[in-house]
């Protein structure tokens, strides 16, 4: 995998979505502002995270199962073991997965955890989905857009408010 681009500066002064979501699922990359965030959501929302990881790695699981061999995973959060790769090479080990997300503590992370196994492919591009275009050129190095692709937004499109189009992004993907 290679990330190709420079890092992007961590902002520890304000919470975000990524680390939010790593405080609530217990793990170590958050900042005492997230951790404030998570704390004042509701009890459902530590629930919903281990249940949209969990639903995450049946998807994964069963697309696998069905044949489907490449992954484009936008949004993908902070990595927490087992990753989409890891799920999907563990049936095929010669899954090709793109990984892509906004924020600068993703992209610090992807390198070292995002790793492929030497069958299959890994990629990350540190992007936004309102940028659709331009995930999509990224993801061609990697993934072969004339057969099955399989497109994860898991937990991602209520950050899009209806006036940023979230509909036509996800046409423009699909
Ligand atoms: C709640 S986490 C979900 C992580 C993972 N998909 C999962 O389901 O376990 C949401 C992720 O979306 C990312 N995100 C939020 N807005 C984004 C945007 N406009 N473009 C790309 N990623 C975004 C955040 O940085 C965060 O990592």
């Amino acid at each position: 995998m290679k990330t190709g681009i420079s890092q992007p500066p961590i902002d520890t002064g304000k919470p975000h979505p990524a680390r939010v979501y790593d405080a609530l699922l217990g793990g170590k990359d958050n900042y005492p502002v997230d951790q404030a965030v998570a704390e004042h959501l509701p009890a459902e929302a530590r629930t919903g995270a281990f249940q949209q990881r969990a639903f995450m790695n049946r998807a994964t699981a069963w697309l696998a199962g069905e044949g489907v061999d490449q992954f484009l995973d936008i949004g993908t959060g902070i990595p927490t073991a087992p990753n989409l790769h890891q799920i999907a090479q563990e049936i095929v080990p010669a899954s090709r997965v793109v990984y892509c997300d906004n924020d600068p503590i993703v992209l610090r992370h992807a390198e070292a955890l995002l790793v492929s196994r030497p069958e299959g492919a890994t990629d990350y591009v540190h992007a936004d989905v309102r940028e659709p275009g331009t995930i999509i050129e990224a993801a061609r190095r990697t993934l072969d857009f004339g057969r099955p692709v399989a497109l994860s937004l898991l937990g991602l499109l209520h950050f899009l408010p209806d006036d940023e189009d979230p509909y036509g992004i996800v046409r423009t993907l699909t």
